[in-house]
């Protein structure tokens, strides 16, 4: 066989385990999960998110945020090689035996929310030790986070696992990169299992939530487009600034809306990755379609939300509930 043909088999092999895996994974997870072993720890997670947003509001953004990168990486079934895993494996800091995936490129001075997860889980742990797993407490609070924002309500599957390690790697290879264009978008979403209308509507949740200089300077000097320029130089210099912030949708940064969307219409897409959803090629119409009925957007990102939630969770036997996120149960 040649090498391509052969590597493309590969490939498509690896793709349709994923895609079991995915499926007999979600399968498993349940919405009643902690009914009888914990009732009390839907209502405990989303006091504690409401109390969160409410000190910071940008604290809402930062859960979601969490949420998808956790989904995105993990190697928990190396012998697949798949890089799959809604599995808690993001919280979880550098030991002896492995580097995390906080020190990851798109992770790095960037991911938040650590502290607040902490904080949830040692609330969760006081109403029922050793039940709920960080996993499904960054599932439900992504969530929680996006509904006291103006997301529209859904019911959160439960029952996944914490995986016992992380990989620094896979945040750096799987972690769509601001610099994407709308092929290397659609590519990257479909390796985990997740449809072009799935990876529009989840790319909405940045109608919260800011970026760093150092996401948007390429765009702002270097691309056309209709930012509001001399505000934006001004927050971010040609050189130095790295850090300043900006919010990804100007218009309302803290509303949970379809205002992002109409940003990309007025080419006003802070990344060049999100302007590339509405730049002439294939997502064009579901941008204008979310642009004009926000409810549309609503309902379409919490179905890509749920499917999202059941990449490659841990189940069963699989993993641990971790006692503290940041570590493994010792
Ligand atoms: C489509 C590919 C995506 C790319 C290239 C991307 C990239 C980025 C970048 C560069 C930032 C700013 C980070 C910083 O400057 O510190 C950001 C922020 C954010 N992203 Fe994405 N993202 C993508 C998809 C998603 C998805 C699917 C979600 C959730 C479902 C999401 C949720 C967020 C949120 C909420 C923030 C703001 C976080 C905060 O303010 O703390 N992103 N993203």
């Amino acid at each position: 066989m040649a090498a391509a043909a052969f590597f493309a088999s590969v490939v498509s092999v690896r793709a349709v385990l994923l895609l079991c895996v995915a499926a007999a994974a979600s399968a498993q997870l349940s919405a009643t999960f902690y009914d009888a072993s914990c009732p009390r720890a839907l209502a405990t997670i989303r006091s504690a998110v409401t109390a969160a947003v409410r000190r910071d509001p940008r604290m809402g953004a930062s859960l979601l945020r969490l949420f998808f990168h956790d989904c995105f990486v993990q190697a928990s079934l190396r012998f697949f090689l798949l890089s799959v895993g809604c599995d808690g494996s993001v919280l979880l800091a550098d030991t002896a035996n492995f580097t995390g995936e906080q020190g990851s490129f798109p992770n790095k001075g960037s991911l938040r929310g650590f502290d607040v997860v902490d904080s949830i889980k040692a609330q969760v742990e006081a109403v029922c030790p050793r039940t709920v797993s960080c996993a499904d407490i960054l599932a439900v609070a992504a969530r929680d986070a996006a509904v006291t924002l103006g997301g529209s309500p859904y019911t959160v599957l439960l029952g996944r696992r914490d995986s016992t390690t992380a990989s620094l790697s896979l945040a750096n290879s799987d972690l769509p990169s601001t610099t994407a264009n709308l092929s290397d978008l659609i590519t990257g979403f479909a390796r985990k299992g997740l449809s072009t209308t799935d990876m529009v509507a989840l790319s909405g949740a940045h109608t919260i939530g800011q970026a760093q200089c150092t996401n948007f300077r390429s765009r702002l000097y270097g691309e056309s487009n209709n930012l509001n320029a001399a505000a934006l130089r001004a927050t971010c210099p040609q050189s130095g600034g790295d850090g300043n912030l900006a919010p990804m949708d100007p218009a309302t940064p803290t509303a949970f809306d379809k205002a992002f969307f109409t940003g990309l219409i007025q080419q006003r897409g802070l990344l060049h990755s999100d302007q590339q959803l509405f730049s002439g090629g294939a997502t064009d119409a579901l941008v204008r379609a979310y642009a004009s009925n926000g409810g549309t957007f609503r309902t379409d990102f919490a179905a890509a939300m749920v499917r999202m939630g059941s990449i490659g969770v841990l189940t069963g036997n699989q993993g641990q509930v971790r006692v503290a996120c940041s570590r493994v149960n010792s």
